[in-house]
């Protein structure tokens, strides 16, 4: 039996990538301040920022799109993709929206209040970013293994549920729901067991509060948990994603992710009680309940992209990218988050650039880095990102130095993946020559988006 786990799709249309030279992209860093987030993607060879909307769709959903309807209200589309979500999460209520932190949007501005606290694992970004705007905390409560880059726990994204207790116990009054984001991705794209949905959403149910799945990579979560998780391995992936749905209450989804599609996303809930207002809230910022933001040809292609998503050949070859450059990696002596999560790989900067003080923003060096010496664009994880500069002038770093190398879906061949293996072994090689970085230029909040940069 070959031991080649090949990708299980043939390619039916191309997107040529356009080559530069190393000449060509030192010109272009600069031209974009040496920020990565400010070059044209035509001028990236790999593009690994985000592998968020960046896939690609099958024929079956690109045929799925001519089948669009159009039509302002009760469209035909709007019932494919609910009976869909349906089959799914088992949830009788649907409610769609153009992308997930839409979804969070209406959630959260409806449902919480001031002076509340919301715990999961680790809220993503934008999660924790409207928590926040409505006045309530996040509370990231992942398991201790979840923080350590190299320790290896096979639910890394799993919950502390000592700790939840603790904050229920303590001030069980201001939870509203509980959530819990499956794969976590703010902790290296990790999954987590079934069990441990279990456990929370009985401590939860226990106090009477729901239980908020954030579903965005729900698949590639099942398929760790197919793998990994004693007593699961003769299920199908859908039956464990069902399950996980069904021991939550409702979820938030950007569809963008395991919908295999560009741009969607929804709110699906068990119960009636919060769904009216949800409704209304859609029709004044999104658009009418039954399109609520999308187009129907986006209906239709995220009905089909999520019956795609949960074919086990799909999710094996998913999970085996990542896990193929992380051996790639190993034998570079290059160090990355352990084991390696579903839809991208986080490398170490401090392994590739042990003598590049912090100062000069290491990861953030190594993004610039790898852009120049193969045209990969990753995303810094590091003290560009969550430091911050005070009031003073003194700078703030960040714990971790990582940078994330997200993989949109069946875009990208093996042989992107050795390129990428060789670019990154190759800068360890040559780590002295990798040059950091000052910031001159940067805005009061999300600096990494927008800051200009000199050389260090
Ligand atoms: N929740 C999680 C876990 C996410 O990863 C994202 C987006 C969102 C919510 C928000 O969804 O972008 O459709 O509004 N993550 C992207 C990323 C942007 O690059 O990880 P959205």
């Amino acid at each position: 039996m070959p031991k080649t786990l090949i990708e299980p799709f043939r390619i039916k249309s191309v997107e040529p990538i356009r080559m530069t030279t190393r000449a060509e992209r030192e010109r272009l860093l600069e031209e974009a301040r040496l920020n990565v987030f400010r070059l044209r993607a035509d001028d990236v060879l790999l593009d690994w920022l985000t592998d968020s909307g960046t896939g690609a769709m099958s024929a079956r959903q690109w045929a799925a799109v001519m089948q669009g309807d159009e039509s302002y209200a009760g469209a035909r589309s709007y019932y494919r993709v609910e009976a869909v979500v349906r089959d799914l999460t088992g949830y009788p209520h649907f409610i769609p929206v153009h992308q997930g932190r839409a979804a969070e949007r209406l959630l959260f501005g409806t449902v919480c209040r001031r002076g509340q606290l919301v715990p999961s694992n680790c809220h993503f970004d934008t999660t924790r970013a409207l928590l926040e705007f409505n006045g309530v905390e996040a509370v990231d409560l992942v398991i201790a293994e979840g923080l350590q880059p190299q320790t290896l726990h096979p639910f890394k994204g799993n919950i502390d549920l000592e700790r939840v207790e603790a904050l229920l116990q303590r001030d069980g009054a201001r939870v509203p729901f509980g959530m819990i984001t499956i794969t976590n991705n703010t902790g290296g794209g990790q999954p987590v067991s079934l069990e441990n949905l279990r456990q929370y959403a009985a401590l939860l149910h226990r106090h009477g509060k729901p239980l908020i799945l954030d579903a965005c990579r729900f698949a590639e979560n099942a398929m760790f948990v197919k793998l990994r998780e004693p007593g699961q391995g003769d299920r199908t992936v859908k039956e464990i994603a069902r399950e996980a749905f069904d021991l939550a209450d409702g979820c938030t989804m950007s569809a963008k992710k395991d919908g295999l599609v560009n741009t969607g996303g929804f709110v699906a809930l068990r119960s009636a009680e919060w769904v009216e207002a949800l409704r209304d809230m859609l029709i004044l910022t999104e658009g009418f309940p039954t399109y609520g933001g999308l187009a129907g040809r986006d209906l239709e292609a995220m009905a089909v992209g999520l019956e795609e998503v949960v074919d086990e050949a799909y999710l094996r070859y998913r999970l085996r990218t990542a896990e193929y450059l992380g051996e790639k990696l190993d034998a570079a002596g290059v160090g990355f988050v352990r084991p390696t999560g579903g839809h991208a790989v986080y490398l170490d900067a401090r392994t590739v650039l042990p003598d590049l003080p912090v100062e000069r923003y290491p990861a953030w060096a190594l993004c610039n880095a790898l852009y120049l010496a193969g045209g990969i664009r990753g995303v810094e994880i590091g003290s560009v990102m969550f430091g911050r500069r005070q009031p003073d002038g003194r700078e703030t770093y960040h714990s971790m130095e990582l940078v994330r190398l997200a993989f949109p879906r069946r875009m990208y061949t093996q042989s992107h993946f050795d390129f990428a293996a060789e670019v990154i072994a190759e800068l360890k090689a040559e780590a002295a020559s990798v040059r950091g970085v000052r910031i001159v230029k940067q805005a009061p909040y999300l600096r990494h988006f927008t800051c200009e940069c000199e050389w260090a």
